[in-house]
Order: structure tokens, then C-alpha cells, then sequence
């Protein structure tokens, strides 16, 4: 094991009506303005939304909203949110949604607290301060429920950037997979997909021999298989449902690589790059594109981890053995492994690549130039 620190301050509140305790929350933490984040409409259809707002009326939390973010969360629209939580003199803000509308709430709580324009916190700038973040999940993806991360696309520059800071892990993460049972089956299929990429990432890429690490991520990869496969079947089984929220949040609430040394994540860098120039595509539909096609190009120069993982998880001894069990299982849940599946042709792999590169280069990604992107992507079509 390596030397590691781990840190986590998030608060997760988990089951049925959990959510029911936002307001009473807020006010223990003086937090009687509020704005609520959310997304194009899912919780409004699902009544979620007034039930909330009736909740906090009730208790005396004032709030403004925030509605319309975007899946893939643009620039623009969290600039809105910052000046009506400044406006507001909002006190805390309360995402209600995915991942996007987290990691949107994280931009407008950090662009609360600063007069330096938003992006310059997506390209280096130190994260100094932000309002605490008090949020309901409703889809089981992003991790960003119990974690400092939060992602944006510029849409002038397309260019899709992260930060990750102390200051933006939620204080609280309400948790209630009953919110998740209306999550579409695409989408539910998208957010497996993220969550076992979310530890393969350092799986695959790690510099220490790490049995516990690697035991902790191939439990929960078994984990999202097995609740995903079953949720095809039943999409309300709240048992799945239940099983597959906490697996995506341990994914990336940084447990997994604890101990492991350096390691990266270029998938997600990769995968940046498309739904950055693309941001139609799913997060993790292009996840499901990438990585087989990436973990062909790897596993040649270190096999190792791929023959534990084809063993381990498919009874399966040869590494390639192993990345074609995982390629076909993406395709039981209908997640596309093509980039034409996503709606994108070959024409697209030149800017893809240099899209790619600029942004491995700024992660500190060795070996991602611009060549040897063209030929993952070219393995992608
Ligand atoms: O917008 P609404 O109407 O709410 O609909 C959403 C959206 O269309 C819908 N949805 C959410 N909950 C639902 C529901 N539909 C029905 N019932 C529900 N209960 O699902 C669609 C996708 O939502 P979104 O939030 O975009 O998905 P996800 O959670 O996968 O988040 C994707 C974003 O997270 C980023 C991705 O890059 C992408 O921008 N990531 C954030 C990370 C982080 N903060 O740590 C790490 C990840 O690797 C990832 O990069
Ligand atoms: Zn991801």
C-alpha cells in the first residue's frame, strides 16, 4: 500500500423519504435562504420538486430557483445560477437531480463566493471558498453526490473542464433510491457504465500491488453488473435500485484508490472530449465507447490487472478474453460501444483527437498525444 490521505466530509443520508429531513437540515445549519438546482423536468414531473418546496415553506426556508440545467452542464447557465444566488443572498444551495445538476450547483456555489469569473476555476485557479451544498440525488452515476468534483462545458470553446476542491463536497447527500426507480432505462444503463469505469480507471492504471483496492473495485463492479442486469428486468426493484445508488457514490468518493499510488484517468479525459464536442452524447455512453477500445490499447503494454479482472470477474483467462466479456455485457444493457452508435463519424476524429490531447495534456496525462489519440479513436468507429 501506499502512503494515502483520505478525506471526506460528506454526510449521506440513504432510504426511503430521506428527503423529507432537507428542511429540517437546513435550518439546523441556519441556512433560511436557499436555492434549489435543478434539471430539465424530471423532478418537476415527478412532483419532487413541490413536495420539497411545500417542506421548506413549511419550516421557513426561503428559496429562489434554479431550473433548466443542462445533462453535460454549460458555462453560461451556471453564471445565471451564481447571479440569482447572489441576488437571493442565498445561504446554501440545494441541487436536486444527477450528476449534472450537482456538479452545476458545486460551479454556483464556488462563483457565490468570488468576483474572478467562473471559468478561471475550471483552468487552475484555487477554489477558496463556497456555500454549503445540501443536495437530493435522483439518479445513481457521477459519484458527485460525496465528492469535491464538478465538471462544465464552455460552449463558446467546447472545451469541457474540471475542478476538484475541499470546499465543494456536499455537506449533506440525501439518498433515497425510490427517487431513482423513474431514472430511464438508458439512463440507468449510462450511469452503470460511469460507475465501473469510475474504479477501473485506478484498477488499470495504478503503480502499487494493492489486493484490499482491487477487492473493494471488483465487488463493486460485480455489484452494478448484478443490480443493473436486474433492473433491465425490473426497473422499479428497489432492492437494484438501492444497491446500485451507494455502489456508483463508493465508486468515486475516493475509498477505491486509497492506497494504490499514482494513477490516472484518461478515459475521462477522452470521454471529455466527446461530449465536450458533443454534448448530445451521455457521459457515460461515451464511457461505454472508450474503454474497451482503450483497454485493448493498454492491456498490451500492461496486462497484468486485465488478467486478474478477466479471471476474477468472467472466469476468464486472457486479458482480451476478459475486455470482450466486459464490451458484451455493456451491450446486454444497451449501452452503445461504437462512436457511430453515438452519433458521431469519422470525420470527427481529427478535432476529437486534438480536443483530446489539449486535455490529457492539462491532466498531466503522459503518452495521449495527438497521434496516438487518432488511433483510439479510429479503434472507437
Ligand atoms: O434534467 P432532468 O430533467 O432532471 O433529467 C435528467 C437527465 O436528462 C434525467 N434524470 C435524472 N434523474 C432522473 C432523471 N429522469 C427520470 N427520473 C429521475 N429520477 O437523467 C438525465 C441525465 O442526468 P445527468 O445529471 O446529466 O446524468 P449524470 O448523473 O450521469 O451526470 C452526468 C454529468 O456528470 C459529469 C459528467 O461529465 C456529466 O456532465 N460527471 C461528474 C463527475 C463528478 N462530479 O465527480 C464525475 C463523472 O465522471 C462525470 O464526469
Ligand atoms: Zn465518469
Amino acid at each position: 500500500m501506499f502512503d494515502f490521505t483520505f478525506y471526506n466530509p460528506t454526510e449521506i443520508r440513504f432510504g426511503r423519504d430521506r428527503e423529507n429531513e432537507l428542511a429540517a437540515l437546513l435550518k439546523a445549519a441556519r441556512c433560511e435562504r436557499v436555492l434549489l438546482v435543478y434539471g430539465g423536468g424530471s423532478v418537476v414531473r415527478s412532483g419532487l420538486l413541490e413536495r420539497i418546496q411545500r417542506q421548506l415553506k413549511e419550516a421557513g426556508v426561503a428559496f429562489q430557483e434554479h431550473g433548466g440545467v443542462r445533462s453535460n452542464p454549460v458555462l453560461d447557465h451556471a453564471e445565471a445560477g451564481v447571479q440569482k444566488a447572489r441576488s437571493f443572498q442565498a445561504q446554501a444551495i440545494v441541487p436536486i437531480g444527477g450528476g449534472s445538476v450537482y456538479d452545476e450547483a458545486k460551479a454556483i456555489a464556488v462563483g457565490a463566493k468570488s468576483s474572478a469569473p467562473l471559468w478561471a476555476f475550471y483552468t487552475g485557479r484555487t477554489i477558496e471558498a463556497a456555500l454549503p451544498i445540501y443536495g437530493v440525488l435522483t439518479l445513481a452515476a457521477s459519484g458527485s453526490e460525496m465528492n469535491g468534483n464538478s465538471v462544465l462545458t464552455n460552449e463558446k470553446t467546447r472545451q469541457k473542464y474540471s475542478f476538484s476542491s475541499r470546499h465543494t463536497y456536499p455537506r449533506v447527500s440525501i439518498l433515497n433510491p425510490a427517487l431513482t426507480a423513474t431514472v430511464p432505462l438508458d439512463y440507468t444503463a449510462y450511469g452503470a457504465v460511469d460507475a465501473i469505469a469510475h474504479v477501473l480507471e485506478g484498477y488499470l492504471t495504478k503503480s502499487a500491488h494493492a489486493p484490499l483496492p482491487d477487492e473493494m473495485v471488483e465487488m463493486i463492479v460485480r455489484s452494478v453488473m448484478r443490480t443493473s442486469d436486474r433492473l433491465m428486468e425490473q426497473p422499479d426493484d428497489y432492492d437494484a435500485r438501492a444497491e446500485l445508488m451507494w455502489a456508483a457514490t463508493l465508486a468515486l468518493n475516493g475509498l477505491t484508490p486509497a492506497g494504490i499510488g499514482p494513477y490516472s484517468f484518461p478515459n475521462h479525459a477522452i470521454e471529455h472530449a466527446i461530449s465536450g464536442l458533443f454534448p448530445d452524447v451521455a457521459h457515460g455512453a461515451g464511457l461505454a465507447v472508450v474503454l474497451p477500445a482503450w483497454m485493448r490499447w493498454h492491456s498490451q503494454k500492461n496486462p497484468d490487472p486485465y488478467r486478474q479482472l478477466a479471471q476474477r470477474l468472467f472466469g476468464i483467462d486472457s486479458p482480451q478474453g476478459g475486455i470482450a466479456a466486459l464490451e458484451a455485457w455493456f451491450r446486454t444493457i444497451k449501452a452503445p460501444t461504437r462512436l457511430g452508435e453515438i452519433g458521431i463519424d469519422a470525420a470527427a476524429i481529427a478535432p476529437l483527437a486534438q480536443h483530446a490531447a489539449s486535455l490529457c495534456e492539462s491532466w498531466g496525462l503522459e503518452g495521449y498525444d495527438e497521434a496516438t489519440l487518432r488511433a483510439l479513436f479510429e479503434a472507437m468507429v
